[in-house]
């Protein structure tokens, strides 16, 4: 089985507008397919910076003199391009969430397909699971987690049951909590999603993926040249609309930071207004595809207003 297929792999290395002189960072190395694509349009002198927070993704690097990989959060971005004294880059990429290989691993608890400990750390030497998540948070808390994360309808009485469940004995495999929001919806047609959505939820909590995006955005600015180019692919609306707020606005929350003159300050224009999606084709060839958004932001001078509709 493939660690993971690359989504929207050619458009978003054509939007990175690879300089081949230039320095890269891949900040969710995965299954290098990105990676490998922007390796290909640079020279000799050029770098790439892999992260990835799983140590497993790093058995997909090749053997290339210009990759420095780090075995990191990204949200530490900042700390290590400094530690690694990295020039101002060229370009980001990031390919937001989980792989195939943690969806297709019968032994990490991302899926509901297998029965496995529920564990879900994308860093395996991260110190909470989803099990003790399940475990510790008081019921309000997973009924918000459950309603914000996963949209789910009747996120109190999912809540309400794991709390009772857990009374009696603590939830410790996959298969016990699909048991369990099985008894809670019913077995329809409409399980499988339900499934996948507090699957998702708790995953994105484990690994605590909208503070690591937040703070990463905060951090890019310093370390992008001018016209220098990130590129985004999100799987979920929430991340999604951290890009884009920050894109616009300089702010994951939407809300500008203005000059004295009432111009919006942001280091960052959010190229082309919409979001761009996988062609139906490779919708068909690759359902991970089905859920992308892609986004770009170009680093910009001091001001900026608005969007550039420039045709990429
Ligand atoms: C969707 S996959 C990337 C796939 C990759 N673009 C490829 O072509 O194979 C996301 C990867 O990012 C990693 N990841 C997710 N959040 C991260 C974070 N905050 N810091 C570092 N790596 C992260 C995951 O471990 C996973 O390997």
């Amino acid at each position: 089985m493939p660690y993971h297929s690359p989504v929207l792999l050619e458009r978003s290395i054509e939007l990175l507008k690879i300089d081949a002189h230039g320095s890269y960072a891949d900040l969710t190395f995965g299954g290098g397919g990105h990676s490998r694509a922007i390796l290909a349009q640079l020279g000799t002198e050029g770098h790439l910076y892999c992260f990835d927070r799983d140590i497993e993704a790093f058995t997909n690097l090749p053997q290339d003199s210009r990759i420095v990989p780090v075995h990191a959060n990204y949200a530490h971005f900042a700390r290590w391009l400094r530690y690694l004294n990295a020039p101002l880059l060229d370009g980001v990429i990031l390919d937001l969430g989980v792989s195939s290989h943690h969806l297709d691993a019968d032994t990490r608890g991302f899926s509901y397909r297998f029965d496995a400990p529920l564990d879900m750390r994308m860093n395996q030497q991260g110190n909470v699971t989803a099990s003790m998540l399940l475990a510790s948070y008081e019921e309000r808390e997973l009924a918000e987690l459950f309603q914000t994360y996963g949209e789910l309808r009747n996120a109190n009485k999912l809540a309400h049951a794991i709390v009772e469940e857990r009374k009696v004995t603590p939830l410790i495999s996959t298969g016990q909590l699909a048991a369990l929001v099985e008894r809670v919806y019913g077995r329809g047609g409409h399980l499988p999603k339900i499934l996948a959505c507090v699957f998702q939820t708790l995953r994105i909590e484990v690994n605590a993926e909208l503070e690591s995006l937040e703070r990463l955005l905060q951090q890019l600015p310093e370390f992008i040249k001018i016209g220098g180019r990130v590129v985004v692919l999100a799987y979920h609306s929430l991340e999604d609309k951290l890009v884009k707020n920050y894109f616009r606005t300089g702010r994951s929350s939407g809300v500008a930071e203005r000059d004295l003159f009432g111009n919006t300050v942001a280091p960052f224009a959010l190229l082309s207004k919409g979001v761009e999606r996988a062609c139906e084709e490779e919708q068909i060839e690759n359902s991970r595809s089905r859920s992308a958004r892609l986004r770009v932001g170009e680093r910009v001078g001091s001001l900026k207003k608005g969007c550039i509709n420039e045709s990429l």
